[in-house]
């Protein structure tokens, strides 16, 4: 997916204009830096200091380009990985599809006009008399290089039976219930549900934002399930960057799905016509687990033994028997039960999944104890040929088994991109 700025993405919007209504979030500080220096127009120096280090704050968030919310594919697969991570999957309550259709729509125009940076509908200070259509905390802030990607999960298919929505005989035979693993300790209340949206910016306050204004527009027809927030992202999608370090401390992803990698996107990552139902072509299946790691117990694991457990050291994040992170690791030189090599595609036919987890802390469990641990998300275009014989290789014999445990999990379609204003969310599936 490309980066490039989109100050046009709004279909009310002509180019370089902004759009009817939607007022740019950065222009707020522009007002905000003009009022300052009109009331100091007495103190000239004051004056024009002030405007000076608005202009140098404004130079500073435009060098930042913000992410194309339209294209080919939904933004946030393959995109470079972001700082933070606000999750949420959602039910819908209503049995309504005209309605259900007229969220997503609207959820379609507020995704376009929260990823270039732009307040929603008639802005947070439009009429006096009526509640925002934007809540406003994101005033002043850049785009922050968010993402917004929507998915459908199997019970919007069919729910206890039910052809809820006329959608019974479009659902991917690919978006399968997932199956139980050994270990596996699932909360209900953190699992499944009908749609999720991944929001993904540089700055948290702009991915909470984003999904509370989105959870905003669904009132009475969705309600957030559950949600989760994420830091410290712990997966890339761009190899020349420097890796990220997971909670344990180790280096992760450096041997992800590269974003820029177009075969192997191609490959493994998206689905291709003939995959499924049509309407996927260009579409992404994820799965979500929130992944407890037992910290307190890892902490007490002596060095050597961690590094067994990966297969890789811990400061350079080299493979055994090699020197350097991203030099091509030796299978055999790891202990038979390291996580690298019984994740590796070489030990999985070849199966590939593009990571894109975060880390996260929700306080502690009232035991003394972290409540600590990985929010693990990866995208493929066949969730039955990747993650399901990848995790049941890992449940079985991983080392890393007695430092974690699966607390929650999802699994979710996720359509191909919105390739122009006018179209929505699910257009294909419900068109
Ligand atoms: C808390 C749980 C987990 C932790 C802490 C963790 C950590 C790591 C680390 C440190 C690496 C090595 C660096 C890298 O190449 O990214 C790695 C590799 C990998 N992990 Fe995990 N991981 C976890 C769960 C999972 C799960 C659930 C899956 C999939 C079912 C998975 C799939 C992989 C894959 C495919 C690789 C790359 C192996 C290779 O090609 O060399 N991981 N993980």
């Amino acid at each position: 997916m490309s980066e490039q700025t989109q100050e046009s993405q709004d279909p009310t919007v002509e180019q370089g204009q902004e759009p009817k209504g939607s007022v740019s979030r950065r222009a707020v500080i522009g007002w905000a830096g003009a009022g300052v220096a009109l009331g100091a127009a007495a103190v000239g120096t004051v004056a024009a200091a002030t405007r000076s280090s608005d202009e140098e704050a404004e130079a500073a968030l435009k060098a930042v380009p913000d992410i194309e919310f339209y294209g080919e594919h939904q933004a946030g697969i393959a995109t470079p990985v972001q700082d933070r991570l606000h999750f949420a999957a959602f039910d819908v309550s209503t049995t309504s599809r005209d309605a259900l259709i007229r969220v997503l729509k609207e959820w379609t125009k507020a995704a376009a006009v929260m990823t270039g940076g732009r307040e929603v509908g008639t802005g947070a200070t439009g009429l006096a008399e009526a509640p925002p259509d934007d809540t406003g905390e994101a005033l002043g802030l850049p785009a922050s290089r968010l993402t917004l990607t929507i998915g459908f999960g199997p019970t919007l298919f069919e729910k206890d039976g039910k052809d809820r929505f006329g959608l019974k005989a479009k659902r991917p035979e690919g978006l399968i219930d997932l199956p139980p693993f050994p270990h596996d300790n699932l909360d209900p209340a953190r699992s499944g549900g009908d749609l999720c949206v991944q929001a993904c910016a540089d700055d948290p306050q702009v991915a909470v934002h984003a999904i509370r204004n989105l959870a905003r527009i669904g009132m009475g027809v969705v309600t957030v399930r559950w949600s989760q927030l994420g830091f410290g992202k712990t997966s890339s999608t761009t190899p020349e960057a420097q890796t990220p370090r997971n909670l344990m401390g180790f280096k992760d992803g450096t041997h992800n799905v590269s974003g820029k990698d177009t075969p192997t996107l191609d490959e493994h990552i998206w689905a291709a016509p003939g995959d499924g139902p049509e309407w996927m072509t260009g579409g992404s299946y994820l799965v979500a687990r929130r992944i407890r790691m037992h910290i307190e117990t890892w902490d007490r694991t002596p060095l050597s033994e961690q590094e067994d457990i990966f297969g890789r050291t811990k400061r350079e994040g080299a493979p055994f028997g090699k020197q350097k992170e991203h030099d091509a690791p030796d299978l055999a030189a790891m202990p038979k039960d390291a996580h690298v090599r019984l994740a590796h595609p070489d030990s999985n036919s070849g199966a590939k999944l593009l990571r894109r987890g975060f880390s996260f802390t929700d306080g502690s469990d009232g035991l003394g104890r972290l409540e600590a641990g990985l929010f693990f998300l990866a995208y493929q275009r066949d969730t039955r040929k990747a993650f399901v014989p990848v995790q049941r290789k890992l449940a079985a014999t991983d080392a890393l088994n007695e430092y974690i445990q699966h607390v929650g999990s999802a699994h979710f379609a996720c359509p191909p991109g919105v390739r122009k204003p006018g179209e929505w969310w699910g257009q294909s599936l419900f068109g």
